[in-house]
């Protein structure tokens, strides 16, 4: 089921300024090429992560889960220049698409892909880190979770995607949706951080290290 109504989601949309022309280059060639492209964040999220990048002044991020990189590549964006992005996935195809798209945009610079389980990169890196964003595989987001919190610096903030999972948390039947409830309501508890679950398209639960 939807989480907001199309129209107001559409609307919202269309009142947020646009993205960046390589990003809008880089969703269209998504949406032409692939049919999983409904995994892209799209501009809402997309302005999220670059707001919670400024108001944060990060500079180190971590991205679990990246596609062909609209997100990596907003957060790359919100980065100074000395900013630093690790992406991490294990599909050398959309990785590819990705990295031809860093490639062209100035910031791309401030992006490592790491092509391996995300568990295992995440196992090799030191903190702290101002911002993660977990959207990959929903059976590990828990591990995910627990892996990348003590990387977080104080005031750090870990933002997971399709928290909401369509709906499908109210009532939760498959492994991906109790996953996904199981950690929103680890989360909710846990007295690390502070957390707010925001209804933004699937659902973008923010925990901000205490
Ligand atoms: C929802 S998509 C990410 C979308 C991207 N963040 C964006 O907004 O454009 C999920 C990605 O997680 C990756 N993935 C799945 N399992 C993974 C794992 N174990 N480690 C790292 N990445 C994984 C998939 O290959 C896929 O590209």
């Amino acid at each position: 089921m939807p989480i907001i109504d199309p129209a107001i989601e559409a609307y919202a949309h269309d009142r947020t300024k646009p993205e960046s022309d390589i990003l809008q280059a880089l969703a269209k060639k998504t949406y032409a090429e692939r049919p999983d492209a409904g995994m892209l964040c799209g501009r809402l999220e997309g302005r999220i992560l670059q707001f919670l990048c400024t108001l944060t002044q990060a500079k180190r991020c971590i991205e679990i889960g990246m596609f062909t990189g609209y997100s990596g590549l907003s957060v790359a964006e919100a980065l100074p220049d000395d900013g630093e992005l690790i992406c991490c996935d294990i599909n050398p195809e959309t990785a590819a698409f990705a990295q031809s798209f860093y490639d062209q945009s100035p910031h791309g610079k401030k992006i490592t892909v790491k092509l391996a389980p995300a568990l295992e990169t995440i196992a090799t890196l030191s903190g702290p880190f101002d911002l993660a964003f977990i959207d990959a595989d929903k059976i590990n987001y828990q591990a995910y979770y627990d892996a990348t919190l003590p990387l977080m610096r104080s005031g750090g903030i870990i933002a997971v995607d399709n928290t909401l999972w369509h709906g499908a948390v109210l009532n939760p039947q498959d492994e991906d949706s109790k996953c996904i409830d199981d950690l929103n309501r680890f989360i909710e508890n846990d007295a690390r951080v502070d957390n707010v679950l925001l209804p933004v398209r699937d659902g973008l639960h923010l925990a901000m290290v205490k």
